[in-house]
């Protein structure tokens, strides 16, 4: 095994065999089958056959009525990425991290990974009810949302085609099915990804890159807007495995389909153009020489989660905008406003648009102008204060500084005592 758990095994069956153009679900799930016997650990394997019939109901899952019918759609996916076949909203450098990693990684590992990513939908069910759903008072429970475990469910429902499950929805009042548990009862987490990594903790026949994958496969949900914060605790991890992060919540999202029959991408394209953005945040950091705003954070990160790295150190720098990686600084001017810089990048780092429309370089410039610092002549600085009755001394102690570096130190900024708010406002009529 290798350190994503690929196996040198040549497994007698993969995916092109599988025949996602199979006429028949039966086909299909017979496939699905085969694969589970073949790639799935052998105590698992009758679980995970049992989540291909968990039931889909509700507006997000308009591929079909069951787990399967997801699966089908994720599996194509993904094989669709490696060879590169991707929405082409997708950033050019994502797509070729995604491309990367399904290639790097292998068609079984993926085909692994889209069997186990859902194993706990079924032992997560959640009802969402109507205001009159004969549900509601099922064993004393009130409210809209009613939990049922796995057993539960095939209690109340006995069906195997989706017309029975429409007509069972119909019947009890249930608008939506979903697969969080707001108050679990096994002491593992309420989503259903969480609770899958968390039951394979311990397993050593499934890797901690896929166990991560299976818990974050969702994150892209989240993301209204470019959010390189959010961004930095999900992407501490080399690009094979953000490659795999990102091509996990692209199949799971591409194999949602919504009413009008097609799968809603918005999120997704923010997340992705979120990790783009992280990465050249950390670019834009090295190139202004303020290395360590991005590392305070990215040490705050990895504090809380050790960083996830399976081929060694990320070589693809050039793929962001074409610049060289961030040890490289860019030849700055001598005087710039340090404070206002470091403030600058905070905000960009906080911007809902960061990188959408500027590349590192565009925003290198506009910061690095903004914080240029110009010398003043005595002259000019004597001109503005004229109206301040300042003491000499002080006074002198701020021309120095403003022919100097042009900027108050703090050591004047302190001497200034009460005249302080009058001399800033006076020096900002410098031109
Ligand atoms: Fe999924």
């Amino acid at each position: 095994m290798n350190a994503i758990g690929r196996s040198s095994l040549q497994y007698p069956f993969t995916i092109q065999c599988v025949g996602f153009y199979f006429a028949s679900w039966r086909c299909f799930m017979d496939a699905l089958v085969r694969l589970i016997m073949v790639l799935i650990p052998e105590d698992l394997r009758s679980w995970v056959i049992k989540t291909l019939m968990v039931p889909q109901f509700g507006p997000y899952h308009k591929e079909g009525s069951f787990l399967w019918n997801h699966l089908e759609l994720a599996m194509k996916t993904i094989e669709d990425v490696g060879e590169g076949v991707i929405d082409a909203r997708i950033p050019k450098a994502v797509k070729e991290i995604m491309v990367e990693a399904v290639n790097c990684v292998g068609i079984e590992f993926c085909q692994k990974y889209v069997l186990l990513h859902d194993f706990d939908k079924g032992s997560r069910l959640s009802l969402k009810l109507s205001s009159c759903s004969p549900l509601r008072t099922v064993e004393g429970k009130k409210g809209t949302m009613l939990q049922v475990s796995w057993d539960e469910w095939v209690t109340m429902f006995t069906g195997t085609a989706g017309e029975e499950l429409d007509r069972f929805c119909k019947e009890n009042g249930i608008i939506q099915i979903s697969y969080y548990h707001q108050n679990p009862t096994d002491d593992l987490p309420g989503k259903h990804g969480a609770c899958t990594a968390e039951r394979f903790k311990d397993r050593e026949d499934i890797s901690e890159v896929l166990k991560y994958i299976v818990a974050t496969h969702e994150n892209s949900k989240d993301y209204s807007s470019v959010d390189i914060g959010r961004a930095f605790k999900l992407f501490n991890c080399d690009d094979l495995v953000a490659g795999l992060i990102l091509v996990c919540n692209y199949a799971d999202q591409m194999a949602s389909l919504r009413e009008n029959g097609e799968p809603d991408l918005t999120n997704f394209i923010n997340f992705s153009f979120s990790f783009l953005a992280l990465r050249k945040f950390e670019l834009l950091c090295g190139q202004l020489g303020k290395h360590e705003l991005f590392l305070s954070v990215h040490e705050k990160e990895m504090k809380k989660r050790g960083p996830y790295t399976t081929y060694g150190s990320r070589t693809r720098n050039s793929v962001y905008d074409g610049l060289t990686p961030f040890s490289q600084r860019l030849d700055l001017p001598n005087h710039l406003d340090e404070l206002k810089l470091a403030d600058m990048v905070r905000s960009l780092k906080n911007a809902k648009d960061a990188f959408r429309e500027e590349t590192v370089q565009e925003a290198c410039d506009r910061i690095i102008k903004a914080c240029q610092l110009q010398l003043r002549s005595k002259e000019d600085v004597c001109a503005v204060l004229s109206g301040i009755a300042l003491p000499e001394e002080v006074l002198m102690m701020v021309v120095e500084d403003m022919g100097n570096l042009g900027i108050l130190s703090q050591e004047t900024g302190r001497g200034l005592g009460r005249y302080n708010k009058d001399v800033r406002k006076a020096l900002k009529k410098l031109k």
